[in-house]
């Protein structure tokens, strides 16, 4: 195995609402030259390079160990950038820009000559979004380049949530951290492609199915995991995961407790430490267990459910928990992101 060079990450500390500009200027001067930047943004932290820089996308891959098949989102500052990323773009597609931009939408699109394949995983098409989070804006702004950013963790490993879960992850590996605290959406950016019609959900995120049917004109798909062709390679897999195993308990909400409970407690009785990630509502119906509980918030606020997520994934498996329980959650909005979520960390689900 060739060694990897090594990089004395950075961590620079900003005000997410108003960040320094000159650590944003040093950044930015970075991601131009071909470095690697993580960077917040409204959903979760990404890994930045410069999508013109065929050299600094490479590296990308190699910073996470993500396979060369898995495409990249592109990042841009501005509604107009979209024209010089993407081609044939279609009427719509403006919409939505004007509807969910800056925001955790995502539009896959015909690629434009400019951007170099390896982005795309040599597909002909390209993912782009503008994110709304103030560092993120101002950091692809002072760039003034698109900039790709897959979330920064390693490959199938949970995504960042804070600045902590990048350094865990890539010390060593990437030029620098932009610490703005705890992003505020959790989960990642929907994904929709638009090279299809009608236009097609490839990965539910921070944009409802609901949001986007009211500019659409109708209720778009969602790709199942085990429907279809493989159009996205990297969505199909368990991709979310913690290092640990995850048990998904789905079904109506007594009976899903009762079974969470009981495995539970059989598992503890086989001496193996459980971890269980619950809903308030469930810590009071379920009362005391043998378990290290983390409270993912009420199961009325789907918002800071997605915002608890990724991180009380990454609490547990630092607890050092041989395994993790966990119940599903109702379809609808938020809801959807969650659930999908779930299922890809989950090592096995099972219905009650
Ligand atoms: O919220 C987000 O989208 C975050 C932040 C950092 O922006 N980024 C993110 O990137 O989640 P990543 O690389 O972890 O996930 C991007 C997903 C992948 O599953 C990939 O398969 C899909 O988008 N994707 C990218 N380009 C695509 C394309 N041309 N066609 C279909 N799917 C694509
Ligand atoms: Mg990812």
């Amino acid at each position: 195995m060739p060694r990897l060079p090594t990089y004395p990450t950075i961590v620079r500390q900003v005000d997410p609402q108003a960040p320094d500009p000159q650590i944003i200027a040093e950044a930015a001067a970075c991601l131009r030259e071909g470095g690697l930047v993580a960077f917040p943004t409204e959903t979760v932290y990404g890994l930045g390079a410069n999508a013109l820089k065929e050299r600094a996308v490479r590296r990308i891959f190699v910073a996470k160990g993500r396979p060369l098949t898995d495409p990249l989102i592109v990042h841009i500052a501005r509604n107009e950038q979209l024209a010089t990323v993407a081609r044939a773009i279609p009427a719509v597609a403006w919409q939505l820009v004007t509807a969910f931009w800056p925001g955790p939408l995502t539009l896959v699109l015909w690629r434009a000559p400019a951007i170099p394949p390896l982005v795309s995983a040599g597909l002909p098409t390209v993912a782009v979004r503008r994110p709304s989070h103030p560092v993120a804006l101002a950091l692809l702004a002072a760039a003034g380049v698109p900039v790709v950013a897959p979330s920064a963790n390693r490959f199938g490993h949970t995504s960042p949530t804070r600045a902590e879960h990048v350094l865990a992850d890539l010390a060593g590996r990437i030029e620098m951290i932009l610490d703005a605290g705890p992003t505020p959406v959790g989960v990642e950016s929907t994904v929709l492609d638009l090279t299809v019609e009608p236009a097609v959900v490839l990965r539910p995120g921070g944009v409802t199915v609901e949001a986007l049917s009211t500019v659409l004109g109708y209720t778009p798909q969602v790709l199942e995991r085990a429907a279809g062709p493989v159009k996205s390679p990297g969505l199909l897999e368990r991709h979310y995961a913690p290092a640990v195993p995850l048990i998904l308990i789905e079904g109506p909400a007594e009976r899903a407790r009762a079974a969470l409970r009981q495995r539970a407690l059989a598992l503890a009785r086989q001496g193996r430490r459980v971890g269980l990630l619950l809903y308030t509502e469930d810590q009071a119906a379920l009362g005391p267990l043998p378990a290290r509980v983390v409270d993912l918030g009420s199961l009325r606020q789907p918002e800071e459910v997605a915002r608890r997520l990724f991180t009380a994934l990454r609490t547990l498996e630092a607890a050092g928990v041989d395994v993790i329980l966990a119940r599903s959650v109702p379809d609808g909005g938020l809801w959807l992101a969650i659930r999908d979520r779930l299922r890809r960390a989950s090592s096995e689900v099972v219905s009650v």
